[in-house]
């Protein structure tokens, strides 16, 4: 019902009107469209533009990103976030190259078997670089079709992913599918956005059930509401000589292999007295000399599942410290070639300022 109307003026309005432009539209080299992906995947398309481009300009082609030094492919990726993606996008590089002889395979199922590489990459990267009849399915796909007819059940439910991922494969135009998922990734985001959407324009509007019921709002339905947790961290910046203590992130999360100063993470930042009170500082510090030079303002993170509130005290000391948690002293010279979350990032381009 309604299919050949919705994939025909999709594909009409993609020509006619679609003025979306982006560095990667029209790009037929595999490598690029999915470094374009894997960029998007994290941020918006007018952040992921200037990334793309000095990313594609670092990093040419798969060879040159399969042997390049890990350290310079995080750098390139400082303040994206979740960095396990450039950890998988090194690992699939290095895999491209020994796997598949150094080029990019052209099938579905050897696409997604690279690392970091999901449903929606491989259907981006095959019908875009190779013409496969893959429909992509993200947030804006789900708010189109869910939306146009009017389906109610929850995207986020094994029943609704299995609906909409029959829907998308029916509505895909098999002749030309890399139009189509550009086109539709474009309406989702450009028009039929996810608030105060431009119907009034829209190509879809006269069979649009959600337009004419009046259920805009409601629509992609979903289950599960996220949670978010919010986690406090106070920072010690030691400072003894020219040098500040940092060390390198090891646990498995989506900071990992990045740097930070030793921290204290409790259920509330810590301001002076408390720290001078806590009970692993108080052991630390016991007999070395050390001030309090300054605490600086809260600095927030937003993470898709996590709120991240960080306060940073500047310690001085005046006799060399060994082994705090593992830091290491790091000059400010060497401190420019390290990657850092972005909170951490900002605090230290605030104090370059000031
Ligand atoms: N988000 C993910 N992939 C995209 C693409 N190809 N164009 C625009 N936004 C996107």
């Amino acid at each position: 019902m309604h299919e050949p109307f919705f994939t025909k003026n999709l594909l009409i309005w993609n020509r006619e009107s679609n003025k979306r432009q982006m560095p990667w539209k029209g790009e037929k080299d595999p490598y690029k469209i999915w470094i374009s992906e894997i960029i998007l995947q994290q941020t918006r398309v007018e952040q992921g533009w200037e990334y793309y481009k000095r990313f594609i300009n670092e990093f040419p082609d798969i060879q040159t990103l399969a042997s390049a030094p890990e350290q310079k492919v995080f750098k390139m990726w400082e303040g994206l976030g979740y960095y396990s993606r450039c950890r998988n996008l090194i690992a699939a590089a290095k895999e491209l190259d020994t796997r598949f002889g150094g080029t990019f395979p052209d099938k579905y199922e050897d696409i997604l078997s690279l690392k970091g590489v999901g449903e929606y990459t491989a259907a981006a990267i095959g019908s875009f670089a190779f013409g496969l009849p893959y429909a992509v399915i993200d947030g804006n796909v789900l708010r189109v079709i869910s939306r146009f007819f009017g389906i109610m059940i929850p995207v986020d439910t094994t029943e609704g992913k299995k609906r909409f991922k029959d829907k998308a494969h029916l509505l895909l135009d098999k002749d030309a599918p890399g139009p189509y998922n550009q086109a539709i990734i474009d309406l989702g985001a450009t028009v039929c956005r996810p608030v105060n959407p431009l119907c009034e324009i829209c190509p879809l509007r006269e069979k649009c059930v959600a337009f004419r019921k009046n259920l805009i709002d409601q629509l992609p339905a979903k289950a599960k509401k996220i949670e978010i947790k919010s986690r406090h961290f106070t920072y010690l910046i030691i400072r003894y000589q020219q040098k500040v203590y940092f060390r390198r992130r090891t646990t498995k999360d989506i900071w990992q292999g990045l740097y930070e100063p030793p921290l204290i993470e409790s259920d509330r930042l810590l301001d002076e007295k408390d720290l001078r009170n806590h009970s692993g500082f108080k052991i630390f510090f016991k007999d070395k000399t050390f001030t309090v030079k300054a605490v600086s303002d809260t600095y927030r993170q937003k993470l898709t599942h996590r709120i991240v509130t960080a306060r940073f005290i500047e310690i001085k000391c005046s006799k060399p410290l060994n082994n705090i948690a593992g830091a290491a002293p790091v000059s400010i010279e060497e401190m420019d070639s390290l990657s850092f979350p972005k909170i951490i990032r900002d605090y230290l381009n605030q104090k370059n300022k000031s």
